[in-house]
């Protein structure tokens, strides 16, 4: 329609500009349209390029897969298919686990920083009656060598009465060596040793009291020094951590 409507004005134009008389160019629009409107009607219905549907249908090929499809038993199918099932299972699972050991690997703590991580004190340099001070892992740690009065005064006492209950065979491996961190359990000054109205320690940041095992007696402190990891690897050595 829009072919027909730009060739009757094209048609126009050019008679207007040759000074046609007005039947004759409306004449020869009116031809114009009567033949593109019978070429219409012939082209009235569509014809696909690539055929009807019919055709289509009767072209169409499924090509078979019968060459791909396996010359073997079902049970052997299945046993090879398994295989290679648990083979790649197996691989993946050995994969991770290199993956995963890798990784702790990294991520654990080097040489140097296990060797920080233990301490080991020569028992016998440190005097029966003496405190030591040593650090480990950034922190104060007290060692104490009891006297046998010491001793005897940690278990004198009616531990269920204090404020963190805590008998003194608790807190030690051996009754003569007493191991604590030196960090008051109020707000983490480092107590001094042989003072206080106990015979213990005594922070003097608000007054703390501990006993001779270092317990808390008087004072803002809510615990007892607390003990840190150690062992004795024999009778003159002390490894803290
Ligand atoms: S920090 Fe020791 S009493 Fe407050």
């Amino acid at each position: 329609m829009s072919q027909l409507s730009s060739a009757s004005a094209a048609l126009l134009r050019s008679c207007a500009r040759q000074q046609l008389p007005s039947h004759v160019a409306r004449s020869a629009v009116a031809g114009v349209q009567q033949r593109n409107a019978s070429n219409a009607g012939a082209k009235s219905s569509f014809e696909s390029p690539f055929g009807s549907a019919e055709e289509a249908n009767a072209t169409l090929k499924i090509p078979s897969f019968k060459k791909y499809m396996s010359k073997g038993s079902p049970s052997t199918n299945k046993v090879f298919s398994y295989f290679v099932a648990g083979s790649m299972g197996l691989g993946s699972a050995v994969g991770a686990k290199a993956t995963v050991h890798d990784f702790l690997t990294n991520m654990s703590a080097s040489a140097d920083v296990l060797a920080q991580a233990k301490v080991e004190i020569a028992l016998d340099t440190i005097p029966e009656g003496k405190n030591v001070i040593i650090k480990w892992r950034g922190k104060p740690v007290l060692i104490r060598h009891r006297t046998a009065a010491e001793i005897q005064e940690a278990n004198d006492i009616d531990w269920k009465t204090l404020r963190d209950p805590q008998p003194d065979e608790d807190r030690v491996q051996k009754p003569e060596w007493l191991i604590m961190l030196g960090v008051c359990t109020h707000l983490g000054c480092v107590p001094i040793g042989e003072a206080g109205d106990f015979g213990g320690w005594f922070c003097p940041c608000h007054g703390s009291h501990y006993d001779i095992s270092g317990r808390i007696r008087k004072g803002p402190a809510p615990l007892n020094l607390e003990v840190p990891v150690y062992s004795f690897p024999d009778e003159q050595s002390l490894i803290i951590g």
